[in-house]
């Protein structure tokens, strides 16, 4: 071999450890003031504008949300709930806001059960009674009193321009209406508006919402009254009311949105802030980061056999013990503090073996006191004094219950089925969930939902959350272990491929790319199922560099964009 090539075949390997593992689908927005991202360029945009127009960050997560309710109807809403986790860069501290949905007065537990005891899904998910009482125009508000600094008005204006004037409708948008049509043709309110009566919305087309416009004016004048007390309210007992739904002119009266305590929790040099009970995402990232920070997952590699078993193994153990001990913790007494201790990880993975999986049915939950839809959706912000919001919002499945508030242009949510209809019995994410997520009057179901702050030496370091019903815990988790553990960039963490496992049913999903044959004949081996899904999650995120540009990332698997300045 000649001296000469010495040189290139360093170069060579040296390009090979230090390049990514393949490349990213795109470079992050770099901003170096704020920067919004979110599942609709459009409203990245109305985001951005309210940064630079000297908003904050919860300033700017409003108006991304109501604009997401009029340009993104199968997951944005007025008529569903989310949760929204804070770190305030003024004082360095922390704080959610809940504005999940409540089961109306009139729920009760076997309320989705036949004569012989047997559960009638359809009950929970479509149509009038499968609505919970929504939270989040009352979430927007408690978080615009506590935190906003622009007017409220301003926040709501560029949603009701949107619904007023309408907006171009893209291809993702026309076909997801399409395929919604079933859904949608249940109610006559839907169908007209959503699917213009058959004749569909194409592609290109402008549309307008003028119901939706006028409800949101409302708001924006008047506040939340008009939605829990005053004409929207009336909109919407009278149409529950015509149709056998639940929610009375009380129940909206009696909801409000609560100021909660994150959960906190750290991961190797990393604290990890995110949301508790009642969404279990906190306390499940946080089970599964505790036990994996026991082994050495940078050099296992990235998507390497024993990392997927790894990840999956901690999965069916934390998604077992959400379906035991999770719940309202209004309604139950709830073994948090334990639950996320590190001494609790450590019990946890004694049995855990590297070479075999642990069938789930020999797995019940720990000993602490000793086809899917992929909508719901998540955005981040960071704003130019540092300040980073994580929203995530749904109406649980795509287009929620598929009934639109007569005259008042916006979808309802299908939220009850988050609860358990009867513990064993699955619920349309195949979870399976106990008595502490069974269905009570003014309850909050269950979530998964977790939008997550993460912060390295005491600074923000990221923002990150994601839609997709049990699947969001371990989207977030794998973001995270791709930045921390694998080096990866913030858009190839958001980018690359993912796998989940959820206890039950026994199986790996993983998404298409996300294993080499080598590697699910591996997993085989030791006895895990797996099965390919399309596509898991959609978690838009920023990381702040140390140099504190912020990098957005939006996630290529939707129309998403970052917006920055
Ligand atoms: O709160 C929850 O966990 C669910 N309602 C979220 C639903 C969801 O993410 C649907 N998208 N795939």
């Amino acid at each position: 071999m000649g001296i000469g090539f010495v040189p290139v075949i360093l170069a060579i390997l040296l390009t090979l450890v230090s390049s990514p593992l393949y490349p990213a689908s795109r470079q992050p927005v770099r901003a170096h003031h704020g920067v919004v991202v979110s599942a609709s360029p459009i409203a990245s945009d109305v985001g951005l504008h309210v940064l630079k127009d000297g908003g904050n960050a919860v300033d700017a997560s409003i108006a991304v949300g109501f604009a997401l309710a009029v340009v993104y109807p199968s997951a944005g809403n007025i008529g569903g709930g989310g949760f929204m986790v804070i770190h305030d860069a003024h004082t360095d501290k922390e704080f959610s806001f809940d504005f999940r949905e409540r089961a109306p007065a009139a729920a009760y537990r076997d309320m989705y059960l036949d004569r012989d005891g047997e559960v009638i899904p359809r009950l929970s998910r479509v149509g009038y009674r499968a609505s919970g009482v929504p939270g989040t125009v009352a979430g927007y508000y408690l978080a615009w009193t506590r935190n906003g600094t622009l007017p409220w008005e301003r926040l709501v204006a560029p949603s009701i321009a949107l619904a007023e004037e309408g907006f171009e409708v893209s291809y993702s948008l026309s076909q997801s209406l399409k395929s919604a049509s079933d859904l949608l043709s249940n109610c006559s309110e839907s169908k007209r508006i959503f699917l213009r009566s058959g004749k569909f919305i194409q592609e290109g087309d402008l549309f307008c919402q003028p119901e939706l416009a006028r409800t949101l004016r409302l708001i924006a004048e008047l506040g939340p009254e008009p939605f829990y007390e005053g004409e929207i309210a009336n909109l919407i007992f009278n149409d529950m009311q015509a149709n056998g739904g639940l929610i009375t002119k009380d129940d909206l009266e009696d909801y409000s949105a609560i100021l909660r305590e994150p959960i906190r929790g750290s991961y190797r040099d990393f604290e990890i802030i995110s949301m508790g009970p009642p969404s279990s995402g906190g306390v499940v990232l946080l089970e599964m980061l505790n036990m994996l920070e026991r082994f050495p997952l940078s050099k296992l590699g990235f998507n390497s056999s024993e990392t997927i078993h790894l990840k999956a193994e901690v999965m069916r153990r934390a998604f077992a013990d959400r379906a035991e001990f999770l719940g309202d913790p209004d309604f139950n007494d709830l073994p948090i503090q334990r639950l996320v201790s590190k001494e609790y990880a450590r019990s946890w993975t004694a049995d855990l073996r590297p070479d075999w999986a642990t069938p789930s049915d020999a797995i019940s939950a720990g000993q602490p006191t000793a086809q899917i839809s992929e909508q719901t959706t998540h955005f981040s912000v960071v704003d130019a004094d540092g300040n980073g919001v994580a929203t995530t919002t749904t109406i649980n499945g795509s287009y929620g219950s598929g009934i639109t508030i007569r005259g008042a242009g916006f979808l309802m949510n299908n939220e009850m089925d988050d609860f358990s209809s009867k513990p064993g019995f699955p619920n349309s994410y195949g979870l399976i969930q106990g008595q502490a997520n069974s269905i009570a009057a003014g309850k909050r179901p269950l979530s998964a939902m977790t939008p997550t702050v993460v912060k390295k030496d005491g600074k923000l370091f990221m923002v990150v959350g994601s839609p997709g019903g049990p699947t969001i815990i371990n989207t977030v988790l794998q973001v995270i272990l791709n930045v921390v553990d694998f080096g990866l960039t913030i858009q190839e963490a958001v980018d690359a491929p993912r796998v989940h496992h959820q206890w039950k049913p026994d199986v790996i999903i993983a998404e298409r790319n996300a294993m080499a044959r080598d590697v699910s004949d591996a997993l085989r081996a030791r006895g895990h199922a797996i099965e390919i899904r399309n596509s898991i999650g959609d978690a838009h995120s920023i990381l702040i560099q140390p140099d504190g540009v912020r990098l957005g990332a939006p996630d290529p698997r939707s129309d998403s964009k970052a917006s920055g300045y």
